[in-house]
């Protein structure tokens, strides 16, 4: 019922924005609800999200507890859409059952020029070139300290904080690089519940090169000592490398013995789009996001499952829309899914949405709960 009000009323008029202007306008909307709890109380009644506290009991058969930490749903929202934990309360409200805040950057900095997002309604599909413009790591810090230092905290959903390069540092200095991403680590790391690396991004130039196996050994190794034995550190990989590429980088994972992979980020492919060719080359570079990116993504998830066992966690991230979609995440081996685009289309309520519609799919399985189901 909410999905449709959302998708035959407010889109539309949403949708008549340009999509940046769009997305700040939804956070103000959602400025009320990150500062007073009786909006949110009255939201988790909507969302039927239950808080920390009573965490478990209806949420039972979606919840895990993975790398340690308690998930009140294996749905969360993905990196890119909070960069700078402006919303925390808020999105756990609407029932996400994690968060990947970020992505930030040791030094603030700005977006890409704009037009830097577009929206591709006949895939359901977004391209973005933005860049990680973010107020920088330790402005985020700040702020997510406040907030989990306050009675009000984002209602126990774990939350992850995604780092990447600053764009000033040339990606062919390595050391620079690795200091960059150690700097951002340094200062986010004591207000998140895992850390995830973010080397994926097809928007900042040759950021993916940092999967190339030495770079990658370099960049991880640091990070993974830095960060000791007992702090989680996930990396986010590409969609677009090759089964050499892919092992490359997987094979770092292993040795360095990272936490978890989060696959995938967006695309730089455009195959099999419903939208005009015309159109599609008319908006030029970035990273393609949606249910172009769901087939991708459900077999980067099994490569990886098969290649690092069950040492690490999965993420599993594109194009979810529905829970038939978390699912088919989930048995090709994904402990936690996420979504962003499938929540700009599909409305507020998406995630809690979807979680219920898992919830059921897991009863008819005749599974406990979805970790049961994980491939
Ligand atoms: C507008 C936009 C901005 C994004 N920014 C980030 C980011 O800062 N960091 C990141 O790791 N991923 C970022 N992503 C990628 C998403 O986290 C996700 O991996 C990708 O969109 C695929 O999921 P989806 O199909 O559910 O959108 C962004 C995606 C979009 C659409």
């Amino acid at each position: 019922m909410q999905a449709v009000v959302y998708q035959r009323a407010l889109r539309p008029l949403l949708f008549l924005l340009p999509p940046d202007t769009a997305h700040e306008l939804a956070f103000t909307a959602l400025g009320a609800v990150e500062h007073l709890a009786w909006v949110r109380a009255c939201l988790r009644l909507l969302a039927g999200t239950t808080p920390a506290s009573r965490r478990g009991a209806p949420t039972g058969r979606i919840g895990a507890r993975v790398m340690g930490l308690d998930f009140p749903s294996i749905v969360g929202l993905a990196g890119g859409f909070d960069k700078n934990a402006r919303r925390p309360r808020s999105l756990a409200a609407l029932g996400f059952g994690h968060l990947e805040l970020g992505t930030v950057t040791a030094q603030a900095q700005a977006a890409n020029p704009r037009p830097n997002l577009f929206r591709l309604p006949a895939d359901r599909a977004l391209v973005n070139r933005l860049g990680f413009p973010n107020e920088g790591a330790a402005r985020l810090a700040e702020r997510l300290g406040e907030v989990r230092r306050s009675p009000t905290a984002p209602e126990g959903v774990p939350i992850g904080v995604s780092i990447g390069k600053s764009r000033v540092v040339p990606v062919d200095d390595l050391a620079a690089v690795v200091d960059d991403y150690l700097a951002a680590f340094d200062a986010v790391h004591a207000v998140a519940d895992f850390v995830v690396v973010n080397v994926s991004s097809p928007n900042t130039a040759g950021l993916r090169t940092m999967q190339a196996r030495e770079h990658a050994h370099a960049l991880l190794s640091a990070l993974r000592a830095k960060a000791g034995a007992s702090e989680r550190l996930l990396v986010k990989i590409a969609p677009d490398l090759t089964d050499a590429q892919l092992e490359d980088v997987l094979s770092v994972v292993d040795e360095v013995g990272l936490d978890g992979v989060v696959a995938t980020n967006t695309t730089i492919a455009r195959g099999g789009l419903a939208t005009p060719a015309t159109e599609v080359d008319a908006i030029g570079a970035g990273g393609l996001s949606g249910p172009p990116l769901r087939q991708r993504a459900v077999d980067v998830v099994r490569r990886v499952r098969a290649r690092l066992g069950r040492r690490v966690a999965v993420v599993g991230v594109g194009g979810i829309e529905e829970a038939e979609h978390a699912l088919a995440l989930v048995t090709a081996g994904a402990d936690l899914v996420q979504m962003y685009t499938g929540f700009v289309y599909g409305g507020p309520l998406s995630a809690a949405r979807i979680g219920r519609d898992l919830a059921r799919l897991v009863e008819r399985s005749g599974a406990a709960s979805i970790g049961d189901l994980v491939g």
